[in-house]
């Protein structure tokens, strides 16, 4: 079991071939997007998928376009090997991992851009982030065709503009949410903690209690504006070097609230020195 292969798409030809099989035979087919460097995380959507479809892919591509010059791309963690050993486990059918080439071949032009939801948060620190992550899962959707894509609220804003660009472009895939998987202490788990020295992995964990007293406070009746001035204050203390937001916003547009009248998300990105964790959960 554990030595299996698991078996690999290269190109669009090949992914569409093995999904040609799977539909010849009436299965349902569902994809689950990564950048690799997998954890249980990753695993938790692969197991949703395959709960879901009897067929799952999983894709690996680290997206040049969603990371700035000043960002982690060259040392962002690659390990094909290991990764298909873990989606095997996982019940993983196949792992479409194209090259480069094969998503951006010389000549590509196109930018899939969903304003709106992708403008506050993130898309005020990473302004490049979103347009990134649009134009590629845009094309694995349509590479693929699944029935289902699975992605993580751990990245909730993304999950939100991939729905929005997903029903803009009526792509006819159905677009399903899994929650975060954290570590015992609460950290949610990210390729990127393996950046973490033992002291900024100490660290981390502060977030999430952080998040959570936040959340006790806002149910309390505290105000929102001094309940996210008062943690990055205490985010400070803790030893994070830098907080780019805390913020508790309306779940479904992100836009600001002065009550929790309506369904709230509290979300946040911080800065371990060269570290940026991100963190959401529901209010
Ligand atoms: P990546 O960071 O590799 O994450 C792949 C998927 O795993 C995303 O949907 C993400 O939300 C989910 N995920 C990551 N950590 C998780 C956790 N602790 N619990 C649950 N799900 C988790 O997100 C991307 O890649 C890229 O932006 C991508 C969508 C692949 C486009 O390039």
């Amino acid at each position: 079991m554990s030595d299996q292969v698991l078996p690999v798409a290269r190109s669009v030809t090949a992914l569409r071939g093995a999904i040609r099989g799977w539909r010849a035979q009436g299965l349902r087919v569902g994809l689950v997007p990564t950048m690799g460097a997998l954890h249980e995380g990753h695993l938790s959507l692969v197991r949703m998928a395959k709960e879901r479809c009897e067929r799952v892919i999983a894709s690996l591509f680290v997206n040049p376009r969603q990371f700035a010059p000043h960002e982690d791309f060259e040392r962002y963690p690659r390990d094909e090997a290991g990764d298909s050993a873990l989606l095997a486990g996982a019940g993983c059918d196949l792992l479409y991992a194209p090259e480069r080439s094969v998503m951006y071949p010389d000549g590509f032009a196109t930018n899939v851009i969903v304003s709106d939801v992708s403008t506050p948060l993130e898309g005020e620190f990473r302004p490049h982030f979103f347009g990134g992550v649009a134009t590629v899962v845009a094309k694995l959707l349509l590479q693929a065709l699944p029935d289902v894509a699975v992605f993580g609220e751990k990245d909730y804003q993304q999950l939100l503009v991939i729905k929005r660009m997903a029903r803009d472009l009526d792509v006819p895939v159905e677009i399903a949410g899994c929650p975060t998987v954290r570590e015992h202490d609460g950290l949610a788990m990210s390729s990127r903690n393996a950046y973490l020295s033992a002291d900024q992995r100490r660290i981390a964990a502060r977030l999430n209690h952080l998040m959570h007293d936040a959340i006790k406070a806002a149910h309390a009746g505290g105000a929102i504006g001094v309940i996210e001035a008062e943690t990055q204050r205490h985010l400070h203390a803790a030893g994070f070097t830098s907080i780019d937001y805390f913020a508790i916003r309306d779940a479904e547009t992100l836009a600001p609230v002065s009550d929790l009248a309506r369904p709230a998300r509290i979300l946040a990105a911080a800065w371990l020195g060269k570290t940026r964790l991100i963190d959401n959960m529901a209010v």
